[in-house]
């Protein structure tokens, strides 16, 4: 047994809608791996509910498992508004988000999250970045604004396999973009953040001032 199953096996275990839905991400895409999985997904549930966010923004649904997690934790009335780009990726999603019973507080956006989330009039209590790793620098320029004084972002895999060390010359695009955006946060005069080490690396910034 390595340290990583142990944490799995003395952590809550992932309900039947979760459990299936990585079965069938499984089954169905090329790279199963992207989900968050049952650690990483119990802790952005746990982040949720103790942020209870009236509004997340999410970037990257993938096929919806950190969505279902994350929006565990709305407030009454609350809504995750969740981006992804690939159109293919609709129709299984919003069956998932029927089937587990999370429709009416989702809405799905179909579009590349820089151009949505730019047009967007929603003011957010807690958005989750963890699309495109080249455009990680972008995104939390147009996400920072939208986030409210004491809000919080939440950034997937800023360890990169630890790339961020082993390879820092950073040559190809996906590290240089993960490298950039650490280096943002760690300079942006108007947040406090910590690196969480699981799984890939998840970076909690809590927005101080405007
Ligand atoms: C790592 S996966 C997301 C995994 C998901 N958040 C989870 O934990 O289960 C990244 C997703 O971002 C999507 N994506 C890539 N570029 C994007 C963009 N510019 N806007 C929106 N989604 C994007 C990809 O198609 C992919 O489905």
């Amino acid at each position: 047994m390595d340290i990583e199953e142990y944490i799995e096996n003395h952590t809550t275990p992932e309900d039947e809608a979760l459990r299936q839905l990585r079965r069938h991400t499984n089954l169905t895409t090329t790279f199963p791996r992207q989900l968050s999985g049952p650690v990483q997904g119990k802790l952005l549930e746990m982040l949720s509910r103790m942020i209870a966010p009236k509004n997340i923004l999410e970037i990257g649904t993938f096929t919806g498992y950190s969505a279902y997690c994350l929006a565990k934790g709305l407030q009454d009335g609350g809504m995750l508004h969740t981006i992804e780009v690939k159109d293919e990726m609709e129709e299984p999603l919003l069956s998932f988000f029927e089937k587990s019973g999370i429709a009416d507080c989702v809405t799905l956006h179909i579009g590349d999250a820089v151009d949505v989330v730019k047009d967007m009039d929603v003011v957010f209590d807690l958005a989750f970045i963890d699309g495109d790793k080249r455009q990680y620098p972008d995104y939390y320029a147009v996400v920072f604004p939208k986030i409210r004084v004491g809000g919080y972002i939440i950034i997937d895999n800023v360890l990169w396999y630890d790339k961020v060390i082993t390879e820092p010359k950073h040559n190809d695009p996906y590290t240089a973009g993960i490298i950039a955006l650490n280096d943002i946060v760690q300079n942006d005069p108007r947040v406090e953040n910590v690196i969480v080490p699981v799984r890939d690396g998840l970076t909690i910034v809590r927005k101080v001032e405007e």
